[in-house]
This record gives structure tokens, C-alpha cells and sequence, in this order.
């Protein structure tokens, strides 16, 4: 076929003669969209209203699940996630589905066992997916066998993933080469690969890479090419286009609303530049209007506050600078912002090369994104000029012992060493396939949730997110009543949001109602700043005051020791008292990071030697391990699994 797109048609009407190698397009706007632009907090229910649309465009597929959408729609949405699939379902019935699978990672950020990776995509075949589009972190095959064998025995569409990442400022270098994906692209289609997606997560394959390796990728392998490029760096519809222009068959985009920043180009553009050549998609771009009119006035005004609009530019120029993906960037911004640290982020973008190189110039994407930026943010704000690597993560142990499979390089073996000492499964890494040293798990997590989960999918979302899916799992049974926050807006709510604010900029929300009730002795006045202003608002709770938690530093004795960090004001999101209830002296335990409880290994009464894992702590979806700070007792514990808690909350004392 020949390089060049060329003009061959000058019907541009909806109904014109199909081209002669159109380009296929799938959307992304119900998955990736969402989840690159608004948290991954788009809910069914508006997606419904533009579903029976979508479906009439003629996408090659549309995303509608998988990433991180499994996690937020029962974490924050109180959805269940397996509902979505037969719901959307019912509206599109021509468009196959697609979702992203985190091949023996399913949906979650550690690998599972083959027991519960088979189940869940058994599961999520029956429940209506069509195609698989597979991923692993660190582009170990290996990680595919399981997924694939069950993929293939559904008789669904298994696409491959290459993850592209580079070390150098463009393609090339010791460790990604044209060679390395070629061979990368060879693998996948001798495993049995329906098509080939190349993953450009964070934007970084610029266009004329891109062209080069289509061009040679279309030699290689016989099987559709399809391209994923993420907008970030702002690269991407030239990306895009040279692509095309090597012959590339498939293309990842969004609707307008759902486009650009850290998400994908738009649709539009591209059906456009595409119209009445050998290569157009043949979309109805009136129908695509029709769809961006919806989501623009009944959609998106529910979600407008989640997008990150702290900056004007669209465009992230950090992604050309420092090679971070979109996300991970973001997370690591968040993560210093809650421990008071973003003064560090430049020391952060320095150190984060050097983890990456220690552990094994791994590819930066879900999960091992936050893997190697968890571990950065921990290494600058924890590490002395004599000792680095003071607080490595549970999910650094794991990799170093080959668990998330091999790295793209060796890892630095003095930080494997300190990782692995005292590592549960060995202080000796595996070369196998890592789920060959796991045990199946599905019987267990069967046995701890007992009757709550009252079938496979229950089960499966429990085996993945047993603190959360529990949680959610309460909800969805009435065990537990639906906290506010995880509940649905209105428009009518969103117009009433948006009033508030208007009146509040124009300076009338001080306004006294005549008929307001007198004030109680529970009111307490509020600072609500919008942007340079701000208003004072008195809240005044109706039924009794709000319970309102000590600061632990009035209430907790002196530590005996100087703990890791300053005490800071008690763990709010948690109602109860935040300090140990019965205030015995000791030394406190105190929270490094705001984050959410996983479990406690020790329990009061249980004496410790200095070092020992007293209680894991997730935060940015790592769990960390937290050591005793000396030898002793266990005096108190006031917390339990599940709980979220700020930086300095009390974890426990030691006396
Ligand atoms: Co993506």
C-alpha cells in the first residue's frame, strides 16, 4: 500500500461510498475519558443518555470498562461495576465492547492468582465484554498466559499491548529500541494475538517514531495495528496522522468534551482531516455533534468541578521534560500536597530517573507508575544523606522479588538486597512466571466474606479490593447504610451549585432571610474562599452539634522517643476520639502519610522489638509497611481496617 493518504472522493454527504481502507476509530469517551479527566467518576446514568447514539456512529468499539472504573465505581459511585456491562449493554447492541485488562493484574494493582484471573475474565465475558485489550506493566508476557488461555476459551477478541516508554528523549537508546518492540510485536502474535495495540499511556511517541514504527510493525506482524496516544505531551493528532499515513488500522479517541489535556484527541478533527480520502472513517459528523451537544449540556456540568483547571495550558509540557506519565504527575503532586511538601516536587523529578533505573528502567504505567512514584515521594522526604531507600513500599518488596514479573534491566541488587531482607517469601527472588508461586485465592476470600457475597461477581470484586469491596458490598446489601458522598448529583442540584456560587461572586449570599431560625450555640463559622474572595458562612447543624475530634497533641502524652513526624491535628475523617482512648504514656506510632488503614499486624498486648511491622498503610494505592519505632508493648490501638486517617494520626503506643 502506498505511503500517501490520497483524495479519492468528493461526495462529502453522510451517506457517501465507503473509502477504500478507512480507518477504524474506537471511542473512549465511557472509560479512559472519564478516567484521564474527571477522576474516573463518570457514573451509567449519564452515560445512558448518549449510548443508543454512540452506537449508531460506527466505532470499531467503544471502551467501557476496565483501568481503574472497577475500583472508583465501587470505592466512590457506589456502582456495581458488573452492572455497568449489562446495563450499557442494553443500549448498545451493534459496537462490541472493550475494556483494559491489567492482564494478571485484572483491574486491581498486584498480580492475582490464576484461580481468581480466570474467573474474572470468564466473568466479565459473560457479563458482555468482547474484547480484551491486555496490558502488563513491565510488557512480561509471561503475565498474558492466563488471561489469554481464557480469553481465547470465551472465544473473545484478545488484543496485545506493547507499552511504549523510552529512556531517551525520543525512540531509541540500549533498552527500548525499534528492536525491543519488534520483538515485543513477534511475541504477541505468536501468542495467538487477534490484533496489537501500541500503548503510548503518557504521550511520549512523537510522530515521526510513531511512523517508523507502524511502518516496521506492519512488516512484522500480519494482524491489525492499533494506536493509543495519549494528548498530555500535546503530540498526539500528529502522532495520529503520521500513523495513518504508515498504515496503522485502528485509532484511539474520545468526544470533545471527554478530549484533550491528559485524555485523547478528539473525534472531530479527525474525521475531518480524513474526509473524502482512501483512508476516511466514513462518520456522520453531525451525529457526532449531536452526541457532544448532550454530554456538553446534560453531562458535563455535573463533572466540571473534578477537571484540573489550575492551569490554562491544555498542554503538559513536564511529559516532554521529565517523561512522566499524565497521571503519575499528578499523583505525585497530590501526594506532596497532602504531606505539606510540593516545595520538593524538582527534587522529586531529579530522583525519580534514579528509581526507575534501580528498579529495572520499568515502563511508567499502572500499577508500576505509582510503584516507582510512590517510592520517589518516599525516598525525598524520608531518606538521610547516609542511609537511601529508608521506607521502601510492600509493592517495591514484591517487585524486587519478581512478583509483577522481569524488568526491562536488572534491578540495582543493593536495593533488591534491602528489600528482600525479611521479605515474607524469601529473601531470594524468583525467575518463574510470578503467579506460579501464588496460591490459589478464591477459597479464601470466599471463607473471610462469607455470606455478603452472594455470587461470583461479589466474590471477585471482594478478592480484589477486600477493603473496599467489603465496604461497598454493605452498601449494595443494606448492611450499612450509603454515605452522602458516594451519592449521585442532579442537574437540578448542580444548577442550584452553581446559583449559590453565582450569588456569592456577586456579593448577595450574605443576604439575611427574614424567616431564618435564631442561631444555636452549635453554629460554627466557616471561611468559603472563591478565588481572591472570601465569604464568612455559619453552619449550624439541625439535631445537635457536630462531633468535632480533639487534636491529638492536647490529648496524647509526650512521646518517649521522638516519633518520625510532628503531631499533627487529629485524624478528622474518623468521628471517634483519634487519640488512644484510654491514654496510656508510651511511645506513639505516628502516621508518615494520610492514608487509609489496611490491616494491623500486632494487637494490643503484643510486645514488639523495634523494626517489626506493627501496621500496613495504603496510601497512594501502596500499601506501607509501618515498623515499631523501639521494643515494647502494645498499649493501644485505635484504629481498624478500613479507617482513613490524616498525616500524624496516632496508630498506636508502645510502652
Ligand atoms: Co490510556
Amino acid at each position: 500500500m502506498s505511503d500517501q493518504v490520497q483524495m479519492t472522493e468528493m461526495n462529502y454527504d453522510s451517506d457517501r461510498p465507503a473509502a477504500e481502507n478507512p480507518v477504524k476509530i474506537m471511542d473512549l469517551s465511557l472509560r479512559d475519558g472519564h478516567q484521564s479527566l474527571f477522576a474516573t467518576r463518570g457514573r451509567t446514568e449519564d452515560m445512558i443518555p448518549v449510548a443508543e447514539l454512540i452506537d449508531e456512529v460506527g466505532f470499531w468499539a467503544v471502551e467501557t470498562w476496565g483501568g481503574a472504573t472497577f475500583d472508583t465505581m465501587h470505592r466512590f459511585l457506589n456502582e456495581d461495576p458488573w452492572e455497568r456491562l449489562r446495563t450499557l449493554k442494553r443500549y448498545i447492541k451493534k459496537t462490541p465492547f472493550s475494556m483494559l485488562l491489567r492482564a494478571q493484574n485484572l483491574v486491581g494493582y498486584r498480580n492475582y492468582a490464576d484461580d481468581l484471573a480466570l474467573a474474572f475474565v470468564d466473568r466479565a465475558a459473560a457479563n458482555g465484554m468482547d474484547i480484551f485489550r491486555t496490558f502488563d506493566a513491565l510488557n512480561d508476557y509471561r503475565n498474558f498466559e492466563t488471561v489469554v488461555s481464557q480469553i481465547k476459551k470465551c472465544g473473545k477478541h484478545f488484543q496485545g499491548c506493547i507499552c511504549y516508554t523510552m529512556t531517551e528523549p525520543r525512540l531509541g537508546g540500549e533498552v527500548y529500541n525499534l528492536g525491543y518492540y519488534m520483538t515485543k510485536a513477534k511475541d504477541l502474535e505468536s501468542m495467538g494475538a487477534d490484533s496489537i495495540c501500541i500503548k503510548d499511556m503518557a504521550g511520549l511517541l512523537s510522530p515521526y517514531d510513531a511512523y517508523n514504527l507502524v511502518k516496521a510493525m506492519k512488516e512484522a506482524v500480519s494482524i491489525p495495528l492499533h494506536l493509543h496516544s495519549h494528548f498530555t505531551s500535546g503530540m498526539s493528532p500528529m502522532t495520529h496522522l503520521k500513523a495513518i499515513e504508515a498504515g496503522v488500522d485502528i485509532i484511539d479517541t474520545c468526544m470533545t468534551p471527554y478530549a484533550y489535556r491528559t485524555s485523547h484527541a478528539a473525534v472531530e478533527p479527525l474525521v475531518m482531516t480524513l474526509l473524502g480520502t482512501n483512508r476516511d472513517t466514513g462518520f456522520d459528523i453531525k451525529k457526532l455533534a449531536q452526541i457532544n451537544e448532550i454530554l456538553e449540556k446534560e453531562v458535563l456540568p455535573k463533572y466540571k468541578h473534578l477537571l484540573d483547571d489550575s492551569k490554562v495550558s491544555i498542554i503538559d509540557i513536564n511529559v516532554l521534560l521529565h517523561q512522566t506519565p499524565g497521571g503519575m504527575l499528578s499523583n505525585l503532586v497530590n501526594q506532596l500536597r497532602e504531606m505539606d511538601a510540593l516545595d520538593k516536587i524538582d527534587e522529586v523529578y531529579k530522583e525519580l530517573p534514579r528509581v526507575r533505573k534501580d528498579l529495572g528502567q520499568i515502563p511508567l504505567v499502572t500499577p508500576t507508575s505509582q510503584i516507582v512514584g510512590v517510592q520517589t515521594v518516599n525516598n525525598v522526604l524520608h531518606d538521610t544523606p547516609d542511609e537511601r531507600y529508608k521506607m521502601i513500599t510492600g509493592q517495591v518488596k514484591d517487585l524486587c522479588y519478581g512478583l509483577y514479573g522481569k524488568t526491562a534491566t536488572p534491578i540495582n541488587p543493593e536495593v533488591q538486597k534491602k528489600a528482600l531482607k525479611g521479605y515474607p517469601r524469601g529473601e531470594e527472588p524468583i525467575t518463574c512466571r510470578p503467579a506460579e508461586v501464588l496460591e490459589p485465592e478464591l477459597d479464601n476470600a470466599k471463607e473471610e466474606i462469607g455470606g455478603l457475597a452472594k455470587d461470583l461477581d461479589d466474590l471477585i470484586l471482594y478478592a480484589q479490593f477486600p477493603v473496599t469491596g467489603k465496604k461497598f458490598l454493605e452498601w449494595k446489601y443494606g448492611i450499612s447504610p450509603v454515605p452522602d458522598n458516594v451519592k449521585p448529583i442532579s442537574m437540578a442540584e448542580v444548577k442550584k451549585k452553581d446559583e449559590i456560587l453565582k450569588k456569592a461572586k456577586a456579593g448577595e449570599l450574605v443576604e439575611k432571610k427574614k424567616d431564618a431560625p435564631a442561631k444555636s450555640e452549635s453554629s460554627r463559622t466557616f471561611n468559603v474562599f472563591i478565588d481572591q474572595e472570601y465569604f464568612s458562612v455559619d453552619v449550624d447543624p439541625v439535631g445537635g452539634p457536630i462531633a468535632y475530634s480533639a487534636p491529638v497533641a492536647a490529648v496524647a502524652p509526650a512521646p518517649a522517643n521522638p516519633a518520625p513526624a510532628a503531631p499533627a491535628p487529629a485524624a478528622e475523617t474518623k468521628t471517634e476520639a483519634a487519640a488512644p482512648s484510654s491514654s496510656p504514656s508510651g511511645t506513639l506510632l505516628l502516621a508518615p502519610m494520610p492514608g487509609m488503614i489496611v490491616k494491623y499486624e500486632k494487637k494490643v498486648g503484643d510486645s514488639v522489638k523495634k523494626g517489626d511491622t506493627v501496621v500496613v498503610l495504603e496510601a497512594m494505592k501502596m500499601e506501607n509497611a509501618l515498623p515499631a519505632p523501639c521494643d515494647g508493648t502494645i498499649k493501644a490501638i485505635d484504629f481498624d481496617s478500613g479507617d482513613s486517617i490524616t498525616k500524624g494520626a496516632v496508630l498506636c503506643v508502645i510502652g
